[in-house]
C-alpha cells in the first residue's frame, strides 16, 4: 500500500544494495525508520522483538532470514540451525513455521552450492504469493461488505476490526483490512472502528496509522467500547486476522479477540475471520487445548509508549511500582462463536466440513 503516495510492502530487497528491508513497526507511527537486516541474528531479533509482526509477516521474515543464512553458509547444518532459531523467536502465529518448513523443503534436496540462489527465489515466492493470497482474501470479503451495503440501502458499513491485521501485519493489503481497501475501491461507504488492542496498541498506532494514509473512514475506540457499539446497532461486522486457525475452525488471534466474539454473539452481528491458507494448522483441531499462548513481558502491560510535547517517540510507566502484571498475548475464539472464514479460496463456515471443502488436499494429508 501507498505512504505518502510511493507503494510500499512490508519488507522488500533494496534494488541498489541487495538488501534485505523492513519498516521497523516499533516507530509508527511517529516515525517511519526503514532498517536493513544483515544476518540471521538480525532477522531473530526483528521477528522477537516485534519489529515486525503479524503471522504472515513473520513467516515471510523467516523466510528471508534463512536465505540471508543460506548466502553466508549452504551447509545442512546451518539450514538446520537457521530452522532453530528462527523458530524460536515467537511461539503462535503458525506461519513461522510454515514458511520455515518451505523454505527448509525447497532448499534440504539441493546440493549446497546451489542453495543461496534457490532460496533467495524461494523467500520472494513466499512473499508474492502473500500479496495475491491477501489480494483474493480482499476480492471474497468484499462480497459480505457488498451485501450490507445493499441490505441498508448504500447506507454506511461499519467494521470493527482488532489489532493490526492490516498491511503493516502481512507483505501487503492485509488480511482484515483487505476487504476494505477493495470496498473503498468499490465506492462502498465503509467506515472502520479499530479496536486499540492493549497492551502493544497495534490497533492505536498500526491499524489507525493505515487507515489514515489511505483515506479510510475510521475512528480509534477504546478496547472495551466494541460491545457497547454492537448493543447499538452501530457495528455491521467484525472481521480480525488470525495467528494459527485450527483444522475445525477455532480462531487464535490477539488478546482480546475473544470478548468480541462474545459480544457479537449476544448482539447478533457476524464474526468474521479473514485468513491466508498458511495460517491454518491443519495438525491441530482443539485450539484451546493445542495452541501454545505466547506470554510476553509484564513492561508491555505496566508501561505505554507515545510521542510527547516535543515530538519525541517516548515511554511512562501507568501501575504503581511494585505491581505485577499478566500478558497473555492471544486467545482462542472457539469456532462456534465465529461466523465464517474469509480465505483466498472464498468464505467457508467456520467447520472440519468447511474448511475441508475449500482445501481438500491439507484436510486430506493431515487426517
Ligand atoms: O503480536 P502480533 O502483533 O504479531 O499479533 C498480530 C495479530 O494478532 C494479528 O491480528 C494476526 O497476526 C493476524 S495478521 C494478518
Amino acid at each position: 500500500m501507498k505512504i505518502n503516495g510511493t507503494p510500499y510492502r512490508s519488507i522488500w530487497r533494496d534494488a541498489a544494495s541487495g538488501e534485505g528491508k523492513i519498516i521497523d513497526q516499533r516507530w509508527l507511527p511517529h516515525e517511519l525508520r526503514i532498517v536493513p537486516l544483515h544476518s540471521l541474528a538480525d532477522f531473530a531479533t526483528a521477528i522477537r522483538d516485534m519489529w515486525v509482526r503479524g503471522a504472515p509477516l513473520i513467516g515471510a521474515t523467516a523466510a528471508w532470514g534463512v536465505a540471508e543464512e543460506m548466502a553466508r553458509d549452504p551447509s545442512d547444518a546451518a539450514l538446520q540451525n537457521a530452522w532453530e532459531v528462527l523458530h524460536d523467536t515467537r511461539p503462535t502465529a503458525i506461519n513461522l513455521r510454515w514458511a520455515l518448513d518451505a523454505m527448509r523443503a525447497t532448499l534440504a534436496p539441493l546440493p549446497p552450492d546451489q542453495r543461496a540462489a534457490a532460496a533467495r527465489i524461494r523467500a520472494e515466492a513466499i512473499c508474492d504469493e502473500d500479496v495475491e493470497i491477501n489480494r483474493r482474501i480482499g476480492a471474497n470479503g468484499l462480497t459480505l461488505l457488498r451485501e450490507i451495503a445493499a441490505r441498508k440501502g448504500g447506507g454506511r458499513v461499519n467494521v470493527l476490526t482488532h489489532c493490526n491485521a492490516g498491511w503493516l501485519a502481512t507483505v501487503d493489503w492485509g488480511t482484515a483490512t483487505s476487504p476494505v481497501y477493495h470496498a473503498v475501491a468499490e465506492g462502498i461507504d465503509v467506515h472502520v472502528y479499530v479496536d486499540e488492542t492493549r497492551p502493544r496498541n497495534q490497533g492505536a498506532l498500526l491499524t489507525a496509522w493505515e487507515m489514515n494514509s489511505h483515506g479510510v473512514s475510521h475512528d480509534l475506540i477504546v478496547d472495551n467500547a466494541g460491545g457497547h457499539l454492537m448493543q447499538h446497532g452501530e457495528i455491521d461486522i467484525v472481521i480480525t486476522g488470525t495467528d494459527r486457525t485450527t483444522a475445525r475452525g477455532d480462531v487464535c488471534n490477539k488478546i482480546g479477540s475473544y470478548l468480541k466474539a462474545l459480544a457479537a454473539h449476544a448482539n447478533g452481528v457476524p464474526f468474521y475471520v479473514a485468513l491466508p491458507s498458511p495460517t491454518i494448522d491443519w495438525t491441530v483441531r482443539d485450539g484451546l487445548a493445542e495452541i501454545p499462548i505466547e506470554e510476553r513481558s509484564a513492561h508491555e502491560v505496566t508501561h505505554v509508549q507515545g510521542r510527547d510535547p516535543e515530538g519525541r517517540v517516548t515511554e511512562v510507566q501507568i501501575s504503581p511500582d511494585g505491581t505485577g502484571a499478566r500478558n497473555p498475548a492471544f486467545d482462542v475464539t472457539p469456532a462456534e462463536l465465529v461466523t465464517g472464514l474469509i480465505t483466498e479460496r472464498g468464505i467457508c463456515p467456520a467447520t472440519t466440513e468447511g474448511m475441508a471443502a475449500l482445501f481438500p488436499e491439507f484436510a486430506t494429508a493431515a487426517q
